[in-house]
């Protein structure tokens, strides 16, 4: 038998044998470590990605898609290449108990490619171009900007080899991240030729690392043999001397891969999209050909640690994953990164224009009446907030106050006889009788002529008037404290309403 939780009794400033709350026996559970809650307080940066992905993909032609979070572990292995990170340290797999080798999604595109396949994508116009935007999982070592659950917008275009749709992807990455309202990001660009050049250059990269292996860090030495490419893209100290003589990859590519990614810069050029060649640039996923970028924070911007985005040209996928040969690229944005940029480096996403208006009731009568009327002013489209678990009106203004209501709309009793309601303008401190059935007019009237712009809930999307500013954390005033100047008031006392405001 568990022994049970004893209540103590001992002195205290509650008198001397005043009894002491027992200690909760039960553990607090926490999340994993490397996954993390969305709190409310953070949605405001969701939602401003989300509708800044939207607005970019729906504006360059993209169709939203998404994937299961669950799939044949085989997909990913295959796609990824069995020598990569990815597959060799960080995906969850398990075997299911029907004995299939499942995984948690590490990335979208094997998903996204085995979706065109499973659906025929391939019999309608190309190339196809699909949108995505959700949460990954990768088992790695937790750190700033790098979690176990993360969450990534990210774009595939299957079915076009053309140039223009490389510089269009990294055209629509770094919009993404000017929209978002980040400082400035460097797009790092790269080609790895075709499997071909690859093959070449890869042989040309082994002799020149062969006699070194002794000075290289642990994980160069088995990249030597297994993954050579990846050398190229070593943080570690003791391999930068050696990178920095290496052999660079353009040098050997052949003359379609040159032309291929001359014209991708020429492109860029031509849209004035900044970018830097980095020969050097390999990235972590065995499928890329061609074209390869990624985005990074410039050294300047608070927190710029790791890179924001990534992806290229991946000609050879489809075919590896059972389809004809087709050839596409995309790329994918880490989400928890931008969004922890926006917070270090003070962006603070645009708040909804809409305005709001709070519900106040006093009495179980007034309690049903103002029911109603938030419901019918929800239904049309106004944008609503209340707090009707709460009596004193005192606590719901100062609610309103907090959720920076422009109006309240306040029932009493004797309003619940009258058919009448009490409508006090939050910022002026002034407030007027209304009837009941002329409220939503009235509102709306005011709404169109004062300060507030916009009138529905609806109405988030970012426009060049709302979108995010770096701001000065200044302190919200209390609205409720200077305003009491009531001159018309007579129904509701003010005594009542305002008492101790
Ligand atoms: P990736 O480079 O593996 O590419 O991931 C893209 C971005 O996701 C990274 O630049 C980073 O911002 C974010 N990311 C990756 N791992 C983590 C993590 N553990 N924690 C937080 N953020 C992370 C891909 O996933 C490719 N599928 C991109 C692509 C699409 N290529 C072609 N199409």
């Amino acid at each position: 038998m568990s022994p049970k939780p004893q209540q103590k009794s001992t002195p205290s400033a509650g008198g001397k044998n005043a009894p002491v709350a027992p200690k909760p026996t039960t553990p607090v559970v926490r999340a994993l470590r490397g996954f993390r809650d969305q709190l409310p307080t953070e949605q405001q940066y969701w939602n401003h990605l989300r509708a800044t992905a939207d607005a970019l993909a729906t504006g360059y032609g993209f169709s939203w898609v998404d994937t299961p979070v669950l799939e044949e572990t085989g997909l990913f292995s295959r796609a990824a290449g069995r020598q990569s990170d990815i597959v060799t340290k960080e995906m969850y797999t398990f075997t299911d108990v029907d004995g299939d080798t499942v995984a948690l999604r590490p990335e979208f595109t094997p998903g996204v490619v085995r979706m065109y396949l499973e659906h025929g994508m391939g019999s309608i116009p190309q190339p196809v171009k699909m949108a995505y935007f959700g949460p990954l999982f990768r088992r790695e070592r937790p750190q700033h900007g790098r979690h176990r659950q993360f969450y990534q917008f990210g774009v595939e275009v299957i079915g076009s080899a053309a140039p223009v749709v490389d510089a269009q992807l990294v055209a629509l990455a770094y919009r993404f991240c000017e929209q978002a309202g980040l400082p400035p990001v460097s797009i790092q660009i790269n080609s790895l030729g075709c499997a071909p050049c690859r093959a070449a250059f890869r042989t040309e990269l082994v002799n020149y690392y062969k006699p070194k292996p002794r000075y290289l860090c642990g994980d160069c030495k088995k990249r030597l043999v297994k993954n050579p490419l990846r050398m190229l893209d070593c943080k570690h100290a003791d391999c930068q001397p050696y990178i920095a003589g290496a052999p660079q990859i353009l040098d050997w590519i052949d003359d379609a891969c040159k032309k291929h990614f001359m014209a991708v810069v020429e492109y860029l050029d031509g849209m004035e999209i900044p970018y830097v060649l980095n020969p050097y640039l390999v990235r972590g996923l065995d499928y890329y050909t061609r074209t390869v970028f990624e985005i990074w924070p410039t050294a300047d911007a608070v927190g710029a640690t790791a890179a924001l985005g990534g992806g290229g040209r991946y000609d050879d996928l489809v075919a590896l994953l059972g389809g004809p040969v087709t050839a596409a690229a995309g790329f994918a944005i880490g989400l928890d990164r931008i969004v922890g940029m926006m917070k270090e480096n003070a962006i603070v996403p645009p708040q909804s224009a809409a305005p709001r208006i709070f519900v106040a009731q006093i009495g179980e009568a007034a309690k049903i009446k103002a029911l109603q009327l938030y419901e019918r002013l929800r239904q049309e489209g106004f944008a609503v907030c209340e707090n009707f678990s709460k009596d004193s009106l005192k606590s719901q203004l100062e609610f309103a106050n907090r959720m920076h209501a422009h109006y309240a709309i306040i029932i009493g009793q004797k309003e619940v006889l009258d058919g009448t309601v009490l409508l006090r303008d939050m910022d002026a401190g002034v407030q007027e009788i209304i009837g009941m059935d002329k409220i939503s007019g009235d509102l709306r009237r005011k709404l169109e002529n004062g300060a507030a712009k916009a009138v529905a809930i609806a109405d988030i999307t970012p426009t060049p008037s709302n979108s995010p500013e770096k701001i000065s954390s200044k302190p919200a005033k209390s609205r409720i404290e200077d305003s009491d100047k009531d001159p018309e008031h007579t129904d509701l006392d003010n005594e009542t309403l305002l008492e101790g405001l």
